[in-house]
């Protein structure tokens, strides 16, 4: 191993580290790299051909010699050894612009990660040569870049629809009180297009074609205009290309599944909160906090709207809201150290940071047994409460 970019007096660097983005917030600068989450290598060395938006464009061409992988998966990693080249490849790429290296890293989590998978971003900010790394819950970091405080005393809801998981969470005094991760967001509306012009069009189309589709015509509510978009793919009888022409009618037809599926959830997580009204009044008066890709889906905040009669609040950039927050912590790292799970590296030593109250946690991947879903009354636990 290799920790070729310790130095004292380095950098302090946050990374969001999604499924399909991944989000660098330098401080002082603010966000210096927005890449998509994707590697292109050789398949039979390994060698690494491109990183980030640069392995995009090889992404789908059907080369026998290259593969391209998202080594991040649901917003844990998937692929260990990839994440490392990502992260790496991405670095190499900023890295002339602070030779000083990396003093101290910030990475967002979902909530319900285990602590195997919790570990394996711990290891990866070590092997890539952070010093002291912290972790922070997407809701809270996504909670903090929409503006909101999370140390008040009052309930937000926060969801986060990124491309593996919709991550749903009410927070109050700093903590997450409740909250769920759901395995279905933006990857999956985009399957079920996909899937669904191949079985009933016979047409295969790419992934890229599929996010045209879903970011172009995509809406949710019935009232949205009607728009007409040609699309491009392959019959699968004829075996030869076509167009064919769609509609925001038919995909707001085929995605209401999975997304009836993410307000259902956000359903039971309010429904939920019936030994806590407080909370459920608070989010009342608050509205949800929609961020994330799937924020930007056309309607979809009227749609929560009518079916949950809560406000709807959309931050100005939904995509960088998880990293405009890990910025926000960075940049004031007094003030919400105790949001944060921290570790130095080299030493292993838990930092306790518990400063929470008894009931809430700060949603950092406590193992719970329970498809990631947090129980109603949530105790902090494990290494945290110790020392
Ligand atoms: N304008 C848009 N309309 C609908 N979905 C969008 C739009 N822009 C991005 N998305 C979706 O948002 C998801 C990416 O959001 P992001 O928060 O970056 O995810 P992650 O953090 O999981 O990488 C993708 O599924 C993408 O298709
Ligand atoms: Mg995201």
């Amino acid at each position: 191993m290799k920790y070729d970019l310790i130095v004292e007096g380095g950098i302090d660097l946050g990374i969001d580290l999604g499924t399909r983005n991944i989000v660098m917030y330098r401080k002082g600068r603010g966000i210096i790299l927005n890449e998509a989450s994707l590697i292109a290598s050789r398949r039979n060395t390994g060698k690494v051909l491109a990183v980030g938006n640069a392995a995009s464009v090889m992404h789908e061409k059907v080369h026998p010699g290259i593969l391209t992988t998202r080594p991040i998966q649901n917003g844990v990693i998937a692929d260990y050894e990839a994440t490392i080249k990502l992260i790496k490849g991405l670095f190499n790429r900023i890295k002339p612009r602070f030779s000083l290296g990396i003093r101290r890293l910030f990475i967002s989590i979902p909530l319900g990660i285990t602590e195997v998978e919790k570990r394996a971003v711990y290891d990866a900010a070590a092997h890539i040569g952070a010093r002291d790394i912290y972790l922070v819950s997407k809701p809270i970091a996504a909670a903090i870049g929409a503006g909101l405080n999370p140390f008040e005393p009052t309930g937000n809801m926060i969801v986060d629809i990124g491309a593996g998981t919709t991550e749903i969470a009410i927070i109050s005094l700093g903590g997450i009180v409740s909250g769920e991760s759901l395995g279905i967001a933006g990857n999956e509306i985009n399957d079920i297009i996909a899937r669904h012009i191949r079985d009933e069009k016979n047409l295969a189309i790419s992934e890229h074609a599929t996010e045209n589709i879903k970011k172009n015509i995509g809406s949710v509510f019935t009232t949205d205009r009607n728009e007409r978009l040609t699309i491009s793919g392959l019959n699968i009888e004829s075996g030869l290309p076509e167009n064919l022409d769609i509609d925001s009618e038919m995909i707001r037809r085929i995605i209401a599944l999975p997304l009836g599926q993410i307000i259902a959830a956000i359903k039971k997580n309010i429904e939920e909160l019936v030994v806590k009204p407080d909370l459920a009044v608070d989010i009342l008066q608050n509205g949800i906090y929609l961020t994330g890709g799937g924020a930007l889906l056309k309607g979809l905040d009227k749609k929560i709207h009518t079916e949950t009669n809560l406000g709807v609040n959309i931050p100005d950039e939904p995509l960088t809201a998880v990293a405009n927050g890990i910025g926000i912590i960075l940049e004031d790292l007094a003030k919400y150290r105790s949001v944060l799970d921290s570790r130095k590296h080299k030493r292993h030593r838990i930092v306790n940071n518990s400063e929470n109250s008894e009931t809430l946690l700060n949603g950092l991947g406590q193992e719970n047994g329970n498809g990631g879903k947090y129980p109603r009354e949530l105790e902090l636990s494990d290494s945290r409460q110790t020392g």
